[in-house]
């Protein structure tokens, strides 16, 4: 505890900056926070009240919303955050996130973050960054989506995408190695995850490739971060097995693309 209240941890964009006070979270504000707001409120209205409220912004330049009482997992991430359970509540979480998000008109005049924002666009508020740090759990099950700083307009594809990429992991074994479960059965678990959603044949058929693009889009991110010299990115990409780990991810994933169609539409 400081004087700023209860240091919240879990994340690397905003490390040691996330602060709990009472019912109230302070957090970095964001470039876009009075759309993002805007969104976050819209989508209460529309019946999505799983993510944090937005309750004001201070002179300093923090965001506070409301506390979101429950469990978020970190790494290395517990045997309770990846059942089958929660990974399908996870999808279905994102679902209703995203039927809420139909009725919500996103300005498109704000600056929304690039960073891991659907290349190809979209008209829908995509989280973007759908991390187990980011979902509080409560009685196994997601309960809320948390830290909204990537959320840009998007395909709805392109989240349950980025979404899988955390949450299955989509990851070469030795790449989940570090954080997740061994032996977690790849295929089983995608399926898993799109059923929760509720995912069309059509998005089924999209998704082991719309998973690849967000997997460059992560990667390209990483590499800017590393550029600028950021140094909780150059510690965790030392960490993690370099550049090499990410073009082992590339190939895994090419090379298993029809087993992953395969298991989405069996
Ligand atoms: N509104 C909230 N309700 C509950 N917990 C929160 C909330 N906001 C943040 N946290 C906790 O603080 C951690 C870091 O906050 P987050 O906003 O995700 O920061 P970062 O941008 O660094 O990832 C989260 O992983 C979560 O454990
Ligand atoms: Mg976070």
């Amino acid at each position: 505890m400081t004087a700023e209240g209860e240091a919240l941890v879990g994340g690397m964009l905003n490390t040691g900056a996330v602060f709990r006070r009472g019912a109230l979270v302070e957090r970095p504000a964001p470039r876009n926070a009075r759309a993002l707001h805007a969104c976050l409120l819209a989508l209460k209205e529309h019946g999505f009240d799983a993510a944090p409220a937005p309750v004001g912004l201070t002179a300093d330049g923090r965001e506070q919303l409301t506390f979101i009482p429950g469990d978020v997992a970190l790494p290395p991430f517990p045997d309770w955050a990846m059942t089958k359970t929660a990974l399908a509540s996870v999808g279905s979480l994102l679902r209703r996130m995203h039927e809420a998000g139909r009725a919500v008109a996103v300005d498109t005049r704000a600056e929304w973050p690039g960073d891991l924002a659907d290349p190809e666009g979209g008209t829908m508020l995509c989280h973007n960054d759908v991390c187990p740090e980011n979902v509080v759990f409560r009685d196994g099950r997601a309960a809320a989506l948390i830290d909204f700083d990537m959320a840009a307009p998007g395909r709805p594809l392109w989240d349950v995408a980025m979404t899988a990429r955390y949450w299955v992991p989509m990851l070469d074994p030795a790449s989940a190695a570090a954080h997740y479960p061994a032996g977690s059965d790849v295929p089983a678990r995608l399926r898993i995850l799109a059923d929760g959603y509720g995912l069309s044949p059509r998005d089924r058929a999209d998704l082991p490739c719309v998973i690849e693009q967000a997997t460059e889009v992560c990667r390209a991110f990483v590499a800017r971060r590393v550029a600028d010299g950021d140094p909780v990115y150059l510690q965790a990409l030392a960490e993690r097995g370099g550049w090499e780990r990410w073009d082992r991810m590339r190939t895994w994933l090419v090379d298993h693309r029809h087993t992953f169609t395969a298991a989405l539409l069996s």
